[in-house]
């Protein structure tokens, strides 16, 4: 069947690497892709948001699923768009619809959801710009840090944690001011939940739902979690803390009332969620929901799904998601990124990379990569994501940092410790 997969990043490449591996896959086109993505089927210079040039596509080239990787077209609504057009009907989109994106593209959307189903999440208000005054007076009333969330997506920059209540403040006016443009219309302050991060994976056809591998990532630039936030570092799979009883309490108190959830408020999910979840004192607590897969946690999730992902897609719109196969790899998976210098902040692009073919016991997967002339080059912040299997953690890092060693383009810059506190 020919698919057509949405997105550019690291994740799309782990997604086109896995369903390109899957004999049910004749062709595989992805939109806009990179250069590793081109090496699992065809790039297309389509823009994943420009959903009339989508569906003509879809059209011209008998595609018959199509698989959204990034948020941005999901909560503008492309699983709407293809289920409103009569002949995009038949052709079924992994992911939510846009009631259903609002998970992550709303967090005071999110946040209501969760007190409506009972779902343990931090204690929260939403203010708008009429509503400043009482904006500040509840961070008075609350103990600092302080968590400020823009209610929109805000390129992954709208969660501000503030040590003082004069910074909270000064932010809150800021960001009601329009410091995220629309996105801070509306503000979330919630209270600070101190603990351990991981991410949970579900995939869903809004009434059934498979658990995936879970991860961990790795979101400061510094080793030692320490700089600024990125996109995510390195990650890695299984989590060790993760055990059987925090597992089924995530189970039985976050995964179960959102699906609950889901099928009350009645919308369309048929895609991913991502639980960006927190232990505090062995307890899970709901950080955030995403509509769509991690990244890098699918650099490490996907390659230890060993059964046919497209298969498992499939299931989603044929109501078989309860008794399809999915079987895991128990070891260990680590990923680590290898990064533009000076990002998450200004940085060049367009540098040449070397080494590639060296790599050895990896899987190499691209994000911010590009072909020009024949040499690949870098096109974004974070470049490339090496991805080993390892008895355990420190087993899969050091092949990952062995062959990070071998790659090389000017400024690159990775972290040596990722999984560094789990050991
Ligand atoms: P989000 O974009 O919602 O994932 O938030 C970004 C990061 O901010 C999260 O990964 C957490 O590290 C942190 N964060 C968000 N909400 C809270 C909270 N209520 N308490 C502590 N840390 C938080
Ligand atoms: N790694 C976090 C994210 O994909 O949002």
């Amino acid at each position: 069947m020919n698919i057509l997969l949405l997105g550019n990043g690291g994740r799309e490449h782990a997604f086109a690497w896995k369903l390109c591996q899957s004999p049910l896959c004749s062709k595989l086109y992805i939109a806009p892709g990179n250069a590793g993505t081109a090496a699992c089927g065809e790039n297309v210079a389509l823009s994943p948001e420009d959903f009339p040039a989508l569906a003509a596509f879809a059209l011209q080239n008998q595609i018959e699923l199509v698989v959204v990787g990034p948020e941005a077209p999901l909560v503008e609504g492309v699983f709407d768009y293809f289920s409103a057009t009569p002949e995009l009907r038949s052709i079924p989109v992994i992911g939510p619809s846009k009631e259903g994106a609002k998970l992550e593209g709303s967090k005071a959307y999110a946040k209501a959801f969760m007190q409506e189903f009972g779902i343990p999440t931090a204690a929260y208000r939403e203010f708008t710009a009429a509503q400043l005054d009482e904006g500040l007076a509840y961070l008075a009333a609350l103990p600092p840090p302080y968590v400020l969330k823009a209610d929109g997506l805000a390129a992954g920059k709208g969660v501000l944690i503030c040590a003082s209540l004069e910074e909270a403040q000064e932010e809150l006016r800021a960001m009601l001011g329009g410091k995220f443009g629309s996105a801070s219309a509306t503000v979330v302050i919630e209270q600070f939940l101190s603990g351990i991060e991981f991410s949970v994976f579900v995939l869903t056809d809004g009434k059934n739902w498979r658990l995936l591998p879970e991860a961990k990532d790795y979101k400061r630039i510094g080793e030692g979690d320490t700089g600024l936030n990125t996109g995510g570092m390195g990650a890695i799979s299984p989590v060790p803390f993760a055990d059987d009883a925090l597992m089924e309490k995530v189970r039985r108190r976050i995964i179960e009332p959102t699906i609950r959830g889901i099928q009350s408020r009645g919308f369309s999910y048929h895609g991913f969620i991502f639980f960006g979840l927190i232990r505090v004192e062995g307890e899970p607590y709901v950080i955030e929901y995403n509509c769509r897969m991690g990244d890098p946690e699918t650099e490490v999730v996907f390659p230890r799904i060993q059964s046919d992902l497209l298969e498992l897609l499939l299931a989603v719109p044929s109501g078989k998601l309860a008794e399809a196969d999915l079987k895991i790899d128990p070891r260990t998976a680590a990923t680590i990124f290898l990064v533009s210098g000076g990002y998450p902040e200004a940085y060049e692009k367009g540098k040449p990379v070397t080494g590639l073919e060296a790599v050895e016991h990896s899987i190499t997967f691209h994000a911010g990569t590009n072909l020009k002339d024949e040499q690949i080059v870098t096109n974004g912040g974070r470049v490339l994501a090496l991805t080993s299997f390892g008895d355990d953690i420190p087993d899969a890092l050091v092949r990952s940092l062995k062959n990070a060693e071998k790659i090389h383009f000017e400024g690159k810059y990775y972290r040596r410790d990722i999984g560094f506190d789990l050991v």
